[in-house]
């Protein structure tokens, strides 16, 4: 194809051919987010959305100019006027950006928000990992107790389970405040020091920009060097460890099962005290498919109110792709109540009349308009799996009755044709 489709990006289409592609069916997507937004909805979330793109400082300043996002993977931008821009790597500096510019802090009703919209990264390419991905986040301003980490954690939780997806891991950590990383940093530098020509070269690397990056490794050689590194939780300060003690005390009081994993750090410079991440078995090594944390000194680093803050992202091509090798149904795409097959012009005119009327009474109703002969044309009415069909011809035309057939059992009905809506209760 001469002009294909960009790479790491994909369609939605209502249905799509690959066999590993049903994950990009629309009326899947429809379904997760119309399960989101009920949820999200109950959890006192109110939708927020943001322009796709923003000035790109907005991103340097709040996910930090060494992390991965910033530094290699933000799609930026001049526009005509000059002005440095990117499309939005990621949803929580957007919507601080919003809540600041608006002073929505002086609306006591204005402080928990949800998103759902996609992000951009140029992210080399490997499953799971897509140059545009959708993300549902939420953030919740203004609450510093960890109750607030845990009405997160349980709503991202509490929709997976409820989606039906089993094999969850919630990882839990705690990152403390800057001083913590600060002298943990230190150590793990004392500690990889003499381990450095043995790290892997991505390691090597952010040894020198982003050393706390380098617990995230996948690389074995890494994993094993790191297993006798110190742990960022033994660096807490008081308040931050009886946060996280009582975070994980309110996580097993509401029955929550975690795993406390100290070398979950996250991508993002803005995290302090809690983070974590759920992962799910099976969808390969991209398999974190929510993560966030708290994030209390963002906003004031944006010049916004010192507000504490808390929040996450998920991805949704991901819980899809897990939805479907866990075999969890969907529910089915609405079907056709009727489908009507005109045979000749008079007919057809009838038909689509018809149609026409029951559309606007709010009856699915379809008609074969594109040619199809009449055996071709009931096929077609089965694979839409329409509950009933009609054909008209000549003589339903001339006798003003037709014959309304269950396309299941076969079983037909003769009516007259103007009372054909009084057979799906409607006048
Ligand atoms: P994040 O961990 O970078 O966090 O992304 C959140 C989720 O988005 C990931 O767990 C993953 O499911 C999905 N995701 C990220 N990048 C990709 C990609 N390239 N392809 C497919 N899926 C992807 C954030 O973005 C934070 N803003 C979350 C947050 C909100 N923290 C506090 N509030």
């Amino acid at each position: 194809m001469e002009y294909p489709i960009a790479k790491g990006v994909f369609d939605i289409l209502p249905v799509d051919p690959d066999p590993n592609g049903k994950w990009r069916e629309s009326h899947l997507w429809h379904y997760l987010e119309t399960q989101i937004r009920e949820l999200a909805s109950k959890y006192g979330y109110r939708e927020m959305r943001t322009p796709l793109f923003e000035l790109s400082a907005l991103f340097t300043r709040s996910i930090g100019k060494e992390s991965d996002i910033v530094s290699k993977e933000m799609y930026t931008f001049e526009d005509k006027g000059g002005r440095k821009l990117a499309l939005r790597p990621e949803g929580t500096a957007p919507a601080m950006r919003a809540f600041i510019e608006k002073g929505l802090h002086q609306i006591p009703s204005a402080r928990k928000f949800f998103y759902m919209a996609p992000m951009f990264r140029y992210e080399r390419q490997q499953a799971g990992r897509y140059r545009q991905h959708h993300q549902f986040g939420i953030e919740a301003l203004g609450c510093s107790g960890p109750e607030q980490d845990v009405e997160v954690i349980d709503l991202l939780y509490t929709l997976l389970k409820r989606l039906g997806l089993n094999h969850l891991t919630l990882h839990l950590n705690s990152i403390g405040e800057g001083a913590t990383r600060e002298r943990y940093n230190q150590a793990l530098c004392d500690f990889l020091t003499p381990h450095l020509a043995h790290l892997s070269k991505e390691s090597q690397e952010r040894f020198h920009t982003n050393r706390l990056r380098i617990l995230d490794s996948k690389d074995a050689g890494d994993q094993s060097i790191l297993q006798h590194a110190p742990r960022i939780t033994d660096f807490l300060d008081e308040a931050s460890q009886q946060h996280f003690e009582s975070v994980q005390r309110l996580l097993s009081d509401i029955g929550i099962p975690y795993r406390l994993n100290p070398f979950l750090v996250r991508g993002l410079d803005y995290y302090n005290r809690t983070v974590f991440e759920v992962t799910v078995e099976g969808i390969g090594s991209q398999n974190s498919l929510g993560g966030g944390g708290r994030y209390d000194g963002l906003l004031k680093e944006l010049h916004g109110p010192d507000l504490p803050a808390c929040g996450f992202g998920a991805g949704l091509e991901r819980i899809l792709q897990a939805l479907l090798l866990q075999k969890i149904p969907f529910p089915e795409p609405e079907r056709p109540q009727l489908f009507l097959i005109a045979l000749g012009e008079g007919a057809k005119q009838r038909c689509f009349k018809l149609m026409t009327q029951l559309r606007h009474k709010g009856l699915f109703v379809e008609m074969e308009l594109t040619g199809k002969k009449l055996k071709a044309a009931l096929r077609f009415a089965d694979e839409l799996k329409a509950r009933f069909v009609v054909i008209m011809g000549e003589e339903e035309l001339q006798s003003g009755r037709i014959e309304l057939k269950e396309m299941e059992t076969g079983i037909g009905k003769t009516i007259v044709i103007d009372e054909l809506g009084g057979a799906f209760d409607i006048k």
